[in-house]
């Protein structure tokens, strides 16, 4: 009965700790409601910057492969090694680690891609985002989905 109790309070705690990073409703911003654009009150965290920057370089780099054109990056996606995170313990676990480094291998391979590769290297690209967004980070994995 301990045990079992035990695992329904580490269960829990995985359910608090996992809705943490729920999608943030953003208004666009025009003049008049930036004053409530931010709904973070300490502002967005650099880590959370750098992510809308990895998703614009994503929707841009599926566009130079659906025009043939080769893969450019622009952004330094190492960067998410170091970016202070909203939720610091989240990027400095281990697991958010190993995720990085799936990630940042899996956009030295794109960068590199033979033309018939292209294709096939940006979905394990995406499948990389998602699969860090999965353990860590739910919220936004409606939105990252779109970029498959
Ligand atoms: C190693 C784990 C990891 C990988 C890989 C990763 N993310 Fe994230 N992502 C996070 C974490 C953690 C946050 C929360 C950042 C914060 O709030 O400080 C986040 C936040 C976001 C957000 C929300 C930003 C906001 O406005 O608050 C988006 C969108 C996002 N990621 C997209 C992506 C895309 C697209 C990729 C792949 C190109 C990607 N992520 C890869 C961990 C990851």
């Amino acid at each position: 009965m301990k045990n079992k109790l035990k695992i329904l309070a580490y269960s829990l705690v995985v359910l608090i700790t996992s809705t943490s990073c729920a999608e943030k409703q953003k208004e666009q911003s025009t003049g008049e409601n930036k004053i409530q654009q931010s709904v973070n009150p300490n502002g967005d965290s650099e880590l959370a910057t750098l992510m809308r920057e990895m998703f614009d370089e994503a929707k841009s780099i599926k566009q130079q492969i659906a025009n043939g054109k080769p893969v450019e990056l622009i952004i330094d996606h190492e960067k998410m090694l170091t970016a202070h995170a909203t939720e610091p313990e989240k990027a400095a676990s281990a697991q958010y680690k190993m995720f990085a480094d799936l990630y940042l291998q899996s956009i030295k391979n794109l960068e590199s891609a033979k033309t018939n590769e292209v294709d096939s290297l940006y979905n394990t690209m995406v499948v990389s985002c998602l699969n860090c967004h999965k353990a860590l980070c739910p919220g936004p994995l409606v939105k990252i989905k779109k970029l498959q």
